[in-house]
């Protein structure tokens, strides 16, 4: 049974079929004019990007004091007459009967109608929802994070619960914050004066999931297609506009399937995302395409409607050698692309989306297939416009004797993954799959400069604040 609601989303009045009727709305009001017979309040609820325009006379209830003394950010409730507006840009306004002030606002709250940069709206996250730029942020976010799990529920995956807290580095990298009930003022030593981790809460040592990879790759080995999609957690001192200490990833992981698969299934999964986005956020993007970057409407109509590039590393290092261009790290084979690469190549060179695949063996995890050369790994990075990496996947090594070799080769402890060398001694089949950046994918869809502007919350170094 539908729920009768008393009063109506923003969105959903605006997209009444025709004016007429009462409207009852809630929400903050952005501007308020209030000329000497009539006042103006611009009612936004998030619901959608545009607010709506309530037009409130003497007549109105609550005049005087809940319609006179409201001012920008004031949260106001509003009955009255939905009315064909004869103003330019709006389809329909409200004329109020009757204006309840809910919550007034005190002096010096920081969202004047001016507009602000975005360095000073992330000190106030707690407000930062109510502008125009960030609410739409959120809205494109939250589509986005829907059409994934639309995409793969279509596709037949199953999707995955992989645990924030684990003893295991997926990446092998050692970039983890560590997860500890001890005292750091008092913690408990063994005979040799090094912290006794035996001790702590899990009984060992334990951290924050760099990746939820190899825990999916257990999946894929029972399920055959699965994904996580959660909040990952990288301790690296990156102060970009494309790092987080906490980000949320997508990760498919795929049995019986290799490399080309996998660079087949990540066209599809942008694509089918962007589609859906493209649909859902009309209104979203097209303010993004005007207020943010111009080519935001454009690029994502690149990507849903032409073939991705693809590429080996090498033949990458070629073209990045040959372009001419003075980098400002060099290019040589065997060392890692560094993001003016990668843009490079995407923005300027190709202008799409490409797939790299084949890295050198030396830059890459632990985990992943050895090719017939023994120089690569079957790894896969997809590369856009303005972003640069957006996924980094592979092939994985199901082999037993290679994947030990390359615990050696590594440094890495076969003892510690165990449970993950097992997986190669029973019923081992080739897999692979890869990891999305959340919030790359939703600074490419917005063209929001910085990633700290796409999450909620940004974690950074110095700041976990909210
Ligand atoms: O390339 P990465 O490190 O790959 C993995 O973690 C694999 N285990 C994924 C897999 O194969 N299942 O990270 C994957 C993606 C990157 O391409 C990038 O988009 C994003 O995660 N990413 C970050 N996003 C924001 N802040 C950071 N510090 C990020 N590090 C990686
Ligand atoms: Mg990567």
């Amino acid at each position: 049974m539908e729920s009768k609601k008393k009063y109506e989303s923003v969105r959903e009045v605006l997209a009444r079929p025709e004016a007429g009727g009462e409207a009852r709305l809630q929400g903050w009001v952005r501007t308020a004019r209030h000329g000497k017979e009539v006042s103006f309040l611009e009612l936004n609820d998030g619901s959608c990007l545009s607010g709506v325009q309530i037009v409130a006379g003497p007549e109105c209830e609550g005049f005087e004091h809940d319609v006179r003394e409201t001012g920008t950010g004031c949260a106001v409730q509003v009955t009255g007459d939905l009315v064909e507006s004869p103003g330019k840009g709006q389809r329909y306004e409200v004329h109020a009967r009757q204006v309840v002030q809910i919550g007034g606002v005190e002096e010096g709250y920081p969202l004047q109608k001016k507009r602000h940069s975005f360095e000073f709206l992330r000190t106030i996250a707690h407000l930062r929802p109510r502008t125009n730029t960030i609410g739409a942020v959120l809205r494109v976010r939250d589509s986005a994070s829907r059409a994934i799990h639309a995409f793969f529920h279509q596709e037949g995956f199953v999707q995955l619960h992989a645990p924030l807290i684990t003893s295991s580095d997926a990446e092998g990298a050692g970039q983890m914050f560590r997860v500890t009930s001890l005292d750091p003022g008092n913690v408990p030593r063994d005979e040799s004066g090094e912290t006794d981790w035996s001790q702590d809460f899990f009984g060992g040592p334990s951290f924050l999931s760099v990746s939820g990879q190899l825990e999916a790759e257990i999946g894929a080995m029972a399920l055959s297609r699965v994904y996580t999609f959660g909040p990952t957690f990288r301790a690296e001192n990156s102060n970009t506009a494309r790092h987080l200490a906490e980000f949320w990833m997508v990760e498919p992981e795929v049995a019986f399937c290799e490399l080309d698969d996998l660079a087949d299934l990540a066209q599809h999964f942008l694509r089918s995302v962007f589609t859906q986005v493209r649909e859902e956020c009309q209104e979203d993007l097209a303010f993004f395409d005007q207020r943010i970057d111009d080519t935001v409407l454009s690029t994502i109509d690149h990507v849903i409607e032409r073939p991705f590039e693809r590429i080996t590393y090498t033949q990458g290092v070629e073209i990045l050698q040959s372009s001419g261009r003075d980098f400002e790290f060099p290019v040589e084979w065997g060392s890692d692309l560094q993001s003016e690469h990668e843009r490079f190549l995407s923005e300027e060179y190709f202008q799409s989306p490409v797939v790299v695949t084949d890295y050198p063996k030396g830059i890459k995890a632990f985990y992943m297939y050895m090719n017939d050369d023994e120089r690569t790994v079957a790894a896969m990075d997809v590369l856009v416009p303005r972003i640069g990496e957006i996924i980094g996947g592979s092939q994985r090594e199901h082999r037993l004797d290679l994947l030990k070799q390359r615990f050696a080769d590594q440094g890495l402890s076969e003892e510690e993954y165990w449970w993950y060398l097992d997986l190669r001694r029973y019923g081992s089949v080739p897999h692979g799959g890869f990891g999305l950046g959340f919030e790359r994918l939703v600074q490419f869809m917005t063209g929001m400069a910085n990633i700290r502007d796409v999450i909620p919350f940004p974690r950074v170094p110095g700041s976990a604040d909210f």
